[in-house]
């Protein structure tokens, strides 16, 4: 399943996240927001019960978050940047992180560093802010499913309609969660129109 976010805030900081002379500073203050939206919108069926509270003016029943571990992953480098507005909404995430890199004779990637929390029985979020052609994000999803997690979702800022191809070939049970659905990759496999490299546009690299 894939879900693109739709809320006109969420296309406007898309729009100066593409945007070639938005600086780095402003660039990770957008990208948080968006993140931000991306949590909220993922998590959107995390289970609730009733819990009556006094108002100061009368009692008042309402729901609260059931308490259900969360996990977050982060595919290194760029995931990392997408961790915290997810910390800052719930604060009892655990947080892992995968590594891959791309073997340069089998073009596959492989994962070179892991660092899981426990994954049975809880909600796992795999973050990367670009889904491109959806190698890394396929092997972290196996990393993470090797390790004991089931049907994590994917949360994305831009994907490319080969990347979002790939998780649905791989891992049918793993839902898509995205800022934007863009048009292609280019022959350097980067998104169009996209963003250029995310990496860079946050670190001013
Ligand atoms: N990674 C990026 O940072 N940008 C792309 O366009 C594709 C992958």
């Amino acid at each position: 399943m894939l879900r693109v976010l739709e809320h006109p805030l969420a296309s406007h900081i898309i729009t100066h996240l593409r945007d070639r002379t938005t600086k780095p500073a402003t660039f990770r203050a957008l990208a948080s927001q968006l993140t931000l939206m991306l949590a909220i919108d993922a998590t959107r069926d995390l289970a609730t019960e009733e819990k009556t509270v006094e108002t100061p003016l009368e009692s008042t029943s309402g729901r609260v978050l059931i308490h259900q571990p969360i996990v977050v992953v982060a595919i290194l480098r760029s995931g990392v940047s997408m961790v915290q507005p997810f910390l800052d909404v719930f604060p009892d995430v655990s947080v892992g992180y995968v590594g891959l890199e791309r073997d340069h004779v089998t073009a596959v990637a492989r994962s070179y560093y892991c660092k899981l929390p426990p994954l049975e029985g809880r909600r796992i979020f795999v973050v990367d802010p670009m889904l491109a052609t959806g190698g890394s994000a396929a092997q972290a999803i196996t990393v993470v499913k090797q390790n004991g997690g089931s049907a994590p979702r994917l949360v994305c800022i831009i994907a490319a309609p080969e990347g979002v191809a790939e998780i649905a070939r791989n891992h049918p049970d793993v839902s898509v969660h995205v800022g934007v659905l863009d048009r292609a990759l280019n022959a350097r496999k980067y998104i169009l129109p996209g963003l250029g490299d995310f990496g860079d546009r946050l670190y001013g690299t």
